[in-house]
């Protein structure tokens, strides 16, 4: 018998290429690879790229140059790039870069093993189509090995929105809902293999529609599933936040008390220009809503600064609503010029400036994330626990609010176990089982 060849899939971006390179492994498993944690034994490297920002393009150019190396000690070695990176670019990334064997969009990745024997007799394989055929009923079947407690599931794909500033709506195409029941089928493999939470994933996985009942309907059916304790989603459109959605977070156990709920800006001039269709005001009203039904509910946002146009003055407004609403976790980012997206042709906002805005918006954002976490302290929260901790007889796992929580002790990954919260540190919660 031959020894299996090995694959090492390096991920950048967002959740949805996590699950990808997931998925990816698992189509090659049947080509006879096996993952490996580092490049240099590798057979195959695939990087599932990110086009969001253009830093995370170019990570992807500076990363391929350092496998020249490799490949010139392993002739056999085959680099492919796929994700977003390898949808926007194309072709044009094997001309930059020769090293390339193989590119392949997200929407085409169930063609892997095809593209892998391509590459395999020499030729260069492209696949940047976004074919008719559903790429979920083409995957093979997923492997029954015992895993992780936690999982990314996706259940929607592409975005319809085409926010001013945004590639996604051209790299992963138009709004595209996995039936329910393939979903469910999905999610009652992973829990038999020993998931305890699933995240539900979509570039606006609230915009969900394989159910009639659209995303709390597919909650609902996920809420019956014995063995399944936690359900969570992410990433939400505001305007996709329906009433049943909102009723869910006070009604349904498993549905976790987080929500992750992207504004971007605070400014009514600014969120008109980037498109998003909603004011400063109605967002802040449907969070009052969302409070309503679920008052301990946590809070995460994303934030753009410097969006073309942004006055100090549209800034003021952006801080004005982080403290009105109050985050227990965010992300922000200096907008960042994509080539063909509308924001791209007006007028920009000087890098100096972006940047001291951005460090006063992170100040502020880090002061709201601390207290948060700081108010669990004496607090009983539920902990998923996923690993041993750093140190010797520690575990770590995360509360319902997402915060990662280490106690000293001996549970079994998977188990669910109440905790006393006892001390907040920088980046995590120290608590004692009760
Ligand atoms: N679908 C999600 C976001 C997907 S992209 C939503 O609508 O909320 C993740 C985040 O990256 C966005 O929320 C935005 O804050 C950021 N982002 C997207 N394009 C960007 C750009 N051109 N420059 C800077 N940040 C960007
Ligand atoms: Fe991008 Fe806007 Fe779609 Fe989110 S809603 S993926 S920010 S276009
Ligand atoms: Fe990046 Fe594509 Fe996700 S651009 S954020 S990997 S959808």
């Amino acid at each position: 018998m031959t020894a299996p060849k090995k694959l090492y899939i390096k991920t950048y971006g967002c959740q949805m290429n996590v699950y990808d390179s997931e998925r990816m492994s698992e189509a090659l498993g049947g080509e006879g690879y096996v993952p490996t944690e580092t490049p240099d034994d590798a057979d195959m490297i695939l990087l599932n790229t990110c086009h969001i920002r253009e830093k995370a393009a170019e990570k992807v150019y500076s990363e391929l140059g350092r496998f020249r190396s490799l490949k010139d000690e392993k002739p056999d070695l085959k680099i492919g790039v796929a994700g977003c990176v390898a949808q926007a670019e194309g072709a044009e990334i094997m001309a930059r870069q020769p090293l390339v064997d193989l590119v392949v969009g997200p929407q085409s990745y169930h063609r892997l093993p095809e593209l892998e024997r391509k590459a395999r007799a020499g030729e260069k394989a492209l696949d940047t189509d976004f074919p008719e055929e559903d790429k979920f009923d083409h995957l093979a079947g997923r492997p029954k090995a015992k895993r992780a407690p936690t999982a990314f599931l996706t259940v929607q794909e592409g975005c319809d929105k085409f926010c001013a500033f945004c590639v996604v709506p051209y790299t992963r195409g138009a709004e595209v809902s996995r039936p329910a029941e393939q979903v469910l089928r999905e999610a009652r493999d992973l829990v038999e293999r020993g998931v305890r939470e699933i995240t539900l994933l979509g570039q606006n996985v609230n915009a969900y529609h394989g159910h009639d009942g659209g995303l709390a309907g597919l909650i609902w059916d996920l809420d019956k599933i014995d063995g399944l304790e936690r359900i969570r989603f992410t990433t939400s459109h505001p305007n996709d936040m329906d009433d049943a959605l909102i009723e869910a977070h006070g009604t349904c156990d498993k549905l976790m008390p987080y929500l992750h709920l992207p504004v971007q800006s605070g400014s009514d001039r600014i969120l008109k220009r980037m498109n998003r269709k909603h004011t400063a005001e109605q967002y802040i009203r449907l969070i009052e809503r969302i409070r309503a039904a679920r008052p301990d509910l946590l809070l995460s946002g994303d934030f753009i600064v410097g969006f073309p146009e942004e006055t100090d003055a549209d800034f003021a407004d952006t801080m004005a609503l982080i403290e009105t609403v109050g985050y227990g976790q965010a992300y922000s980012f200096k907008y960042s010029t994509r080539p063909g997206t509308p924001a791209a042709e007006r007028a920009q906002v000087a890098e100096d400036v972006k940047s001291a805005r951005l460090q006063a918006l992170q100040a502020l954002l880090r002061e709201q994330q601390q207290a948060a976490q700081d108010t669990m302290v004496g607090r009983e929260v539920n902990v998923l626990f996923e690993k041993p901790g750093r140190e010797a007889g520690q575990m770590v796992g995360k509360s319902e609010y997402l915060h990662a929580v280490h106690v000293t002790g001996d549970v079994p990954v998977g188990d669910i176990r109440r905790v006393r919260i006892l001390q907040s540190n920088p980046n995590s919660l120290a608590g004692a089982l009760s």
